[in-house]
This record gives structure tokens, C-alpha cells and sequence, in this order.
């Protein structure tokens, strides 16, 4: 499976012919102004909610790509408003079959209000099942109990957590998380993006070799491969 970083909880993973893009924020992110967004491609883009950070380029990119947007009911209410056609809505609990893998959608403990002020659900965090990779995506979440569920589903081999603290867990709960899910191997998200998750990227670092754990930090552009 390839991963590719484009800033703050934006990435892109392609697996088994698949492109899938994830929270798409890259234009109004001053860290990812190298990152050409218009040739990013994408089959399917998952949202984890409403939040502006998460949400703001998915119309755009949805309507060069064509690509088919997973959400909650709300979201992708308000995205058919916005005038995507292309929608498949989820809900916390749900499992669905994709072309690429097998996906749940798992509670996240955070709110979900749409850029405009429009009621947008409950957020969620995803499971994928895929002959690749399992991962989960923990979109903007605090650490919660909820997360000892995610490996009766998958025991993830690689998870991608918010580490920027205030509006989200930080480093130290990721690494609780990262145990309660018992994977080893974290990619950081949702930090250094604006002034109140600033990071000491160091410290986290040390934090997570400390436990034994893996902390990735990619740098915006570059693509992995698991
Ligand atoms: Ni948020
Ligand atoms: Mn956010």
C-alpha cells in the first residue's frame, strides 16, 4: 500500500487499484502550499466529519476526479446540496464491501458542525480491511474506550492518529491509543497546522520509542509504502 502525506489529516492511500483520499484540506493550509492539488487523483474520498479542516477542498476535488464520497448521512446530505452526486453515507457501526476492501466506521469522540453552520452528525473514524493493508483512521478524536473494539474487527498493522493536542488527543493518549488498538506502528496527524497544535516533534518521538511503539511523522509530499 502507498501513503502519501499532504498536510495536517489529508492523505491519500492506494491499494489494490484504488486511490483513496482522506479529509481533504490542502488550499487553505499554508505547510501544504507545495502540494499541487489539482493533480492529486482519487476514485473515493472519505470524510471523517464536518469540520472545515477536514472537509474544505472535497467538493473541488470531488467534482475533477469524479471521485465517489464516503461520509456520515449528514454530511453527505449537505454534500448533494453542495451539488456532489457521487455519495455513499455511512453511520457509526455500519461495515460496507468497496472495490478495495472491506470498511467500518467506528465512533470518534469529537463534534462534526459543517462549515456553514448545518447540523453535520456524528464524526467517525474507519476501519479498512484490505488484502494490502488494514489501517485505521482515527479522524479528530479524544482517546476513548471505544478504541479496545477496533482489533475484534482488524488488528490494524499501520493507524493514523490525530497528535496535536487541544482540540484533539495528543501524543502521549496516541500512544494509549496505540496500545488499546495494539498496533505498533502510528502515523502523527492533525498537528502543527495552526499555533494551538504546535508539537515538539522530538518529544513525541521519544515519547513513542520510550513504550516501544513507532511514531511516523511524513513529511507534506512525500509518499510511503507499507
Ligand atoms: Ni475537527
Ligand atoms: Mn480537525
Amino acid at each position: 500500500m502507498k501513503f502519501t502525506y499532504y498536510g495536517h489529516s489529508c492523505f491519500r492511500v492506494e491499494t489494490k487499484g484504488s486511490s483513496v483520499l482522506f479529509d481533504p484540506f490542502i488550499s487553505p493550509n499554508p505547510l501544504a502550499s507545495g502540494v499541487d492539488m489539482d493533480s492529486i487523483t482519487a476514485d473515493h474520498i472519505f470524510v471523517s466529519h464536518g469540520h472545515d479542516d477536514h472537509i474544505h477542498d472535497c467538493v473541488a476535488i470531488a467534482q475533477r476526479t469524479g471521485a465517489l464520497v464516503v461520509s456520515n448521512f449528514e454530511i453527505c446530505g449537505w454534500l448533494r446540496k453542495q451539488g456532489l452526486e457521487r455519495l455513499h453515507a455511512m453511520n457509526t457501526g455500519g461495515r460496507w464491501a468497496f472495490p478495495f476492501g472491506l470498511v467500518k466506521a467506528v465512533a470518534a469522540q469529537h463534534s462534526s458542525g459543517l462549515p456553514d453552520g448545518t447540523y453535520g452528525g456524528n464524526p467517525m473514524g474507519f476501519v479498512f480491511k484490505t488484502d494490502d493493508c488494514n489501517f485505521y483512521y482515527a479522524g479528530d478524536t479524544a482517546l476513548t474506550l471505544d478504541m479496545q473494539l477496533i482489533p475484534s474487527f482488524v488488528p490494524p498493522a499501520l493507524a493514523l492518529l490525530p497528535i496535536g493536542d487541544n482540540f484533539t488527543m495528543g501524543y502521549e493518549d496516541a500512544a494509549r491509543a496505540a496500545t488499546m488498538i495494539q498496533c505498533r506502528r502510528i502515523i502523527g496527524l492533525h498537528f502543527d497546522t495552526f499555533a494551538p497544535i504546535h508539537i515538539d516533534k522530538d518529544r513525541a518521538k521519544a515519547h513513542f520509542d520510550r513504550t516501544g511503539l513507532e511514531l511516523i511523522l511524513p513529511e507534506i509530499g512525500s509518499t510511503l509504502e507499507f
